[in-house]
């Protein structure tokens, strides 16, 4: 099948010639298309460029499908590279809790929180998980997400753990989009390992890794490296236990105090580091020159109201920035990647090029898909979205609240929803 946007009043990230990330002032730089075409064959983006030199190269060829984009912008589809979407129900009375006065750790330490949504994952059912992420996946993708990664880590137990992989495999075999599976067994400490972490941490290394792999259900290994949850040396067992059988760290670093998180991330060659609100010179200094991507989730800082991530700081330091929804019912329970590039501009003072890099190449990058997805070049996968009718890309952060998408189109395939 042969697809042709004609007259797009900007095609937005192209790359004539493709970088696997941005870093520092890179990413205040977004190249575009004005009055532009973009061709579509099968899955893969075959050519794009202005509406004046269409004519030279496409007379009478086989397109079958024209889609007229006049006053419409066209992006690549945002890649969301942190999400823990697959969950049994909701968590509003947590939400009310803190509003009380509670805070998310105090919430935990009463074995609320996530062992709150590891007590019902354990008995709801891998058809029932399946459906509820099914639809939360369907809606994303209306909102523009063209690629997901999605987590483990609300089993705490070898069988839930698997449980929870299958349906993540499950959505990987049925969705059009993108996904990646990442193993997050130490997510939270079950109430009777309190008082002896490191059994439970043996128990993720000799029984789940194996399994896991086993049944490659995963491609990346995760774990929530600090204050009141896995220490620094429970990491390191757990990312070199998991790095043994192929699967690359990407874990949950500094969210709640300076713990270390950033460093052993980078020690172990993490694909990314992610939340990020406890960031200083030393964990700057550590990030540069690594091959690891600073990710930060503004909707878990906004919802926990915590103190933001320096974002601006990392940016001017050099580094790359990847931005991802974090998706999940305690912190952060909206996969809209439109309101995560808002929140980029309007608390962490990006510029909107510098939110586009983050949501789409960086944010590729840190799921390991940057050579296929997250931007428009030739032989990438044709994953796009086409706005309403707006005046330009400062628009799409700027209307914080409206749904400005009109059209998505996933490998290639307009959805229909
Ligand atoms: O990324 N920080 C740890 N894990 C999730 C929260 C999961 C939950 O509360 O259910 C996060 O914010
Ligand atoms: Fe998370």
């Amino acid at each position: 099948m042969k697809v042709l946007l004609e007259n797009i009043k900007e095609l937005v990230q192209v790359e004539e010639y493709p970088v696997l990330f941005k870093a520092g002032s890179a990413m205040a730089e977004v190249t575009t298309i004005k009055n532009a075409y973009l061709i579509i064959r099968d899955e893969v983006i075959e050519d794009f460029g202005e509406m004046s030199h269409l004519k030279d190269a496409y007379v009478d060829d086989d397109i079958l499908l024209e889609i007229d984009c006049s006053n419409r912008l066209v992006y690549p589809t945002y890649c969301d590279s942190h999400t823990h979407l697959v969950y049994p129900g909701s968590r509003e009375k947590e939400f009310v809790d803190r509003i009380k006065g509670l805070s998310y750790e105090q919430i935990a330490e009463r074995g609320g929180g996530i062992l709150n949504s590891a007590k019902l994952l354990h008995e709801t059912s891998e058809d029932e998980l399946y459906k509820s992420a099914m639809e939360r996946v369907s809606e994303m993708v209306q909102m523009g997400t063209g690629a997901v990664e999605i987590k483990s880590g609300y089993g705490l137990n070898t069988d839930d753990e698997l449980k929870m992989l299958r349906v993540i495999r499950r959505i990987k075999n049925s969705s059009p989009i993108c996904v990646r599976a990442n193993f997050l067994g130490a997510h939270s400490i079950p109430l009777k390992f309190r008082d002896n972490v490191s059994k439970y941490v043996d128990s993720i290394i000799n029984e789940m890794i194996p399994q896991v792999a086993a049944e490659e259900l995963s491609d990346y290994i995760d774990v929530f490296c600090d204050k009141g949850f896995f220490s620094v040396a429970d990491t390191e067992r757990i990312l070199m236990a998991g790095m043994k059988y192929g699967l690359r760290p990407k874990i949950h670093a500094n969210e709640l105090g300076h713990t270390g998180g950033v460093e052993v991330g980078v020690k172990y060659n993490a694909l990314s580091v992610d939340h990020l609100e406890y960031i200083g010179e030393n964990e700057i200094a550590t990030l540069k020159n690594s091959e690891t991507m600073p990710t930060v989730l503004p909707g878990a800082a906004f919802f926990l109201n915590m103190k933001l991530s320096p974002v601006r700081k990392m940016i001017d330091a050099g580094l790359p920035v990847a931005l991802a929804s974090d998706y999940n019912p305690g912190s952060s329970p909206s996969g809209n990647m439109n309101l995560i590039s808002a929140m980029g501009c309007i608390k962490y003072n990006m510029l909107p090029e510098e939110v586009i890099n983050a949501t789409t190449i960086n944010s590729a990058y840190a799921m390991g898909i940057s050579d296929r997805l997250g931007s428009i070049a030739r032989g990438k996968i044709a994953s796009v979205f086409i706005t309403s009718e707006i005046p330009g890309i400062e628009y799409l952060p700027y209307s914080y609240g409206s749904n400005l998408i009109e059209t998505v189109i996933i490998n290639g395939e307009v959805q229909n929803f």
